[in-house]
């Protein structure tokens, strides 16, 4: 893939333009991507797509479905996007990657997606350290079709923004943390058990299966404060995983004012990334197996 995609020159939103160089907004470069690239696409999908039947929750597994997505081709955003805005009003927009933290929170605050255009080459099928269009769409863009979801994530847009007027930095790496556990590497409690929501997870092999089977982390019961506490891996598998019940819980766990919590969770000792404490609602204990030494994000 060497064609450089056209930079789109600003988007309207209700708060007016947004000039291009604020957003990074770019458009998708359809026709340039190679073979290979879409051979990427094919392989990691129907890799993912065998792993999670009675892995994935349902939600995903039927909205991957109902989005269209094949393994044919890498997705057309502007396809998606016509499944996306019916169903709950969301839009993908073309990034070239990771995005300065007020920028996304503004996407989001407006139900725009950022999505990385370029996909990993085949020789990083496996680990990818930034997120590719893989993770993105693969992994993110299937749960914008839930109403409560899509809900969740403008409502963490919107609280972002707040948290950057209001709060301050401690306050932002608590709703870092939040997003962290949930939205990448979430899990929840079906009839059936447990069950991967996060895009981290669900994009990732090694990660779809460890996180439900290995006995080394800890599953964990979502509560939000212990989750706005908790420190994080950036360079292995986590060491806790937190199982959210339903979206409804997450989404109203999240609905309350933050006003009062952030001072509380501040005033708080964070808790390493493996640590359990004696208020956890614990699904497993993790047996520490394979835990890296070495510090937490
Ligand atoms: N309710 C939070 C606030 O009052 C905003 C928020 C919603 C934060 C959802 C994260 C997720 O600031
Ligand atoms: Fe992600």
């Amino acid at each position: 893939m060497n064609a450089q995609p056209r930079r789109v020159e600003n988007i309207a939103t209700d708060r007016g333009v947004i000039p291009q160089y604020a957003t990074g907004v770019v458009e998708q470069p359809w026709s340039a991507y190679s073979a290979a690239d879409h051979q990427v696409w094919a392989t990691l999908f129907q890799r993912q797509r065998a792993l999670l039947p009675g892995r994935a929750c349902s939600a995903f597994l039927d909205a991957q479905h109902a989005l269209g997505m094949t393994p044919d081709a890498i997705p057309r955003f502007d396809q998606l996007n016509r499944h996306l805005r019916a169903a709950t009003g969301w839009q993908l927009i073309g990034v070239e990657g990771l995005l300065p933290e007020t920028v996304f929170f503004e996407h989001l605050a407006q139900r725009r997606f950022p999505v990385t255009w370029w996909i990993r080459r085949a020789d990083q099928l496996d680990y990818i350290a930034e997120p590719d269009l893989f993770h993105d769409l693969f992994g993110h863009v299937p749960l914008l079709m839930n109403p409560v979801f899509a809900d969740y994530m403008q409502a963490y847009g919107q609280g972002g923004l707040r948290a950057q007027r209001e709060f301050g930095a401690e306050a932002l790496l608590n709703l870092t943390r939040l997003y962290w556990y949930t939205v990448e590497f979430g899990l929840m409690r079906e009839p059936d058990g447990l069950r991967i929501y996060g895009a981290g997870i669900v994009s990732s092999k090694g990660e779809s299966i460890y996180s439900l089977a290995s006995p080394a982390p800890n599953r964990i019961g979502f509560d939000l404060e212990r989750v706005m506490r908790t420190r994080y891996r950036i360079d292995s598998y986590q060491k806790t995983y937190f199982v959210i019940d339903s979206f409804e819980q997450l989404f109203a766990a999240t609905q309350q004012d933050f006003a009062p919590i952030y001072p509380r969770v501040a005033g708080a000792e964070s808790v390493p990334a493996g640590g359990v404490l004696p208020g956890d609602r614990v699904h497993h204990r993790g047996t520490r197996e394979g835990w890296p030494e070495g510090a937490d994000a």
